[in-house]
């Protein structure tokens, strides 16, 4: 297994919910990480080892933030090991309702922000010999399920093709990629959402760290293009 000590590794969306509960993880186990988050100057750093972090501000939706995050953390840590694509959003929108503004919002930020990320921190990632890419997707990514954003599902699937994209992209420099591929999680994102898993049925951001942690160590012979957790019963996944 891969040791943590001197890894460094980007989270994106870090701010809140299953990004920030991976960044608590990954600073615990000793990485060195770099938060991408809209708002540095709100973000609480409290926790964090000043030493081994940095924050930075990373706007999907704001391309040029993407070059910008990859080359500040080459340039603070001298490598970058590992990305960790998690910033999304969840629009409601289907064939009656939501415009495409909130399609393209959830496109811009879900799918384009995770390629563009991965576009400018592949080089860095294959110059290691271990990079590890892991796109948080959703079992959104992998089936349709009645009722769900249809907007978001096909953004999730087009997360998974990105996945598999990466991963042959930089195979041959020792890169695996991984769509992590969760259920109902219990953050904000699903907060207000009507039919959505009952809460305590929920996983808990803290079980998708320990997912994370647990697939960043994994060597190169132990390549997991796909996980899926989920929280309801059903056929294939
Ligand atoms: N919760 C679930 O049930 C669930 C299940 C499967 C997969 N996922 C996926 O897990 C990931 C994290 O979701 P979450 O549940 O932790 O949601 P969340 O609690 O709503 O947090 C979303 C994160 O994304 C960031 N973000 C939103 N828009 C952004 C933008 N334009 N640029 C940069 N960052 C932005 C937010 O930053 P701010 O604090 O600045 O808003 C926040 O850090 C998402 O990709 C989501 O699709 C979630």
């Amino acid at each position: 297994m891969l040791v943590p000590a001197g890894r460094v590794v980007m989270i994106s969306g870090a701010s809140r919910g299953i990004g920030l509960a991976i960044a608590r993880k990954l600073a615990a186990e000793g990485y060195c990480l770099s938060l991408g988050v809209r708002s540095p100057a709100r973000f609480d750093a409290g926790g964090f080892d000043p030493a081994l972090t940095l924050i930075h501000g990373f706007d999907a939706t704001v391309p040029e933030t993407a070059l910008a995050w990859v080359e500040a953390t080459a340039a603070r840590f001298g490598r970058i090991d590992g990305l960790i694509n998690n910033a999304g959003v969840l629009r409601q929108i289907d064939f009656a309702d939501g415009d495409e503004a909130m399609l393209d919002d959830i496109w811009a930020i879900n799918v384009k922000a995770p390629f563009r990320l991965i576009r400018h921190a592949l080089p860095h990632l294959a110059h290691g010999d271990n990079g590890r890419i892991i796109n948080i997707a959703s079992t959104d990514g992998k089936r349709y399920r009645p009722g769900v954003s249809v907007g978001y599902t096909m953004s999730k699937h087009a997360v998974l093709a990105l996945t598999h994209a990466a991963k042959f992209a930089g195979w041959e420099h020792g890169v695996r990629a991984t769509a992590l591929c969760p259920g109902a999680v219990d953050t904000d994102l699903i907060a207000n959402i009507p039919g959505v898993t009952p809460r305590q049925d929920r996983i808990d951001p803290t079980t998708i760290a320990e997912t994370v942690a647990f697939l960043l160590r994994l060597p190169n012979s132990s390549s997991v293009a796909e996980l899926v957790m989920n929280t309801r019963l059903e056929t294939s996944i």
